[in-house]
């Protein structure tokens, strides 16, 4: 089995902790860094929140690096609507064991790169502002150093935190741009392939049926999101959107993609943060993406199952959950 070697860029957030559970269970993936982004929460939350799952997850060993606290442009965006004011809200953490690594993300981007026998992929879950820093201060590196980059954002339909534009894009539209028109052969898994593969019920079902601290602590997330996004968008089960990333580069059949023309939209009024998608090839551009466009379901939902399964023998139990207030 290949070992992909990958770098995490993301902003925990509920379905980034699954992301993170995924490429550090599955062997297929060699996790070498994890780097936070402000997205879902605060950068100082989502960096905090990264510990907080390796911690219970018993991931040790990953490096994990705060990254820029504010979009390339303008002013941030948060989710607390879904993820609640920690940004993982529903179950109790204690204090994470696993630290805060001294270097910045770009500063770990960089240094995992340059160490790296062969070239990583990119996995960025939260809005593009690391990735597109560390474009724009390291080329070379990036054009030598970065295989592909797999990331979870837009939509070849209409957004979730406006009508055209989905959040990781929309919280910052700039920092897309710049990885969209990069020449890096990038992959784009979006809300319209997202929205194919919810959480049902029976997920829970079989992550309760584990019976292990890490799979109830899973659940508790589960239910916690679904709770959300019922709310917010009326859903019957929430949509996990950041682990299709690494599911697609375990089993690149798990998601259907097409090579397409992708624009992010920087000026428009009510579409700024679109992902402009030429799914039939009228605008003649050259495609820069391959884009997803479906998922078999039933494959995704196993492979979470089975990390779960897999972290759960080593996971450490949560210390005296913290109230489940927002912290
Ligand atoms: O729109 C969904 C994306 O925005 C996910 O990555 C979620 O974690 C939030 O970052
Ligand atoms: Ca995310």
């Amino acid at each position: 089995m290949t070992h992909i070697p990958v770098i995490l860029d993301c902003d925990p957030g509920h379905d980034d902790a699954f992301a993170i559970l995924l490429a550090a269970a599955h062997p297929a993936i060699e996790l070498l860094a994890i780097t936070a982004v402000a997205g879902n929460a605060s950068v100082a939350k989502t960096a905090l929140n990264a510990r907080r799952v390796c911690t219970v997850a018993g991931i040790e060993g990953v490096p994990i690096a705060a990254g820029l606290a504010r979009p390339l442009h303008g002013a941030g965006i948060v989710a607390g609507d879904l993820h609640g004011e920690s940004g993982l809200d529903g179950p109790g953490f204690g204090e994470p064991t696993v630290p805060l690594d001294p270097r910045d993300a770009i500063t770990l981007l960089r240094e995992t790169l340059l160490a790296h026998p062969v070239p990583v992929t990119l996995v960025p879950t939260g809005p593009l502002t690391n990735i597109a820093a560390f474009l724009l201060a390291h080329p070379d590196l990036a054009a030598d150093r970065i295989d592909r980059i797999v990331l979870m954002g837009g939509s070849t339909g209409r957004g979730n935190r406006t009508p055209a534009a989905e959040f990781n894009i929309a919280a910052d539209p700039e920092a897309a741009d710049i990885v969209f028109s990069s020449g890096l052969d990038v992959t784009m898994i979006g809300l319209n392939v997202s929205h194919q593969a919810p959480a049902a019920p029976d997920v829970l079902t079989r992550l309760e049926a584990l019976g292990t601290p890490l799979s109830r602590l899973c659940v508790e997330l589960l239910t916690y999101f679904g709770t959300t996004y019922r709310e917010v968008f009326g859903f019957a089960a929430p949509p996990l959107h950041d682990p299709l990333t690494v599911a697609h580069l375990i089993d690149p059949d798990l998601v259907t993609t097409v090579r397409a023309p992708v624009a992010v939209e920087l000026t428009g009024t009510h579409t700024r943060g679109a992902t402009v998608v030429d799914l039939d090839g009228v605008t003649g551009r050259p495609a820069n993406a391959r884009v997803g466009t479906a998922v078999d379901a039933p494959a995704f939902w196993d492979l979470i199952i089975d990390a779960v399964r897999t972290l759960s023998d080593r996971a450490t139990p949560p210390s005296s959950p913290a109230p489940r207030a927002n912290r």
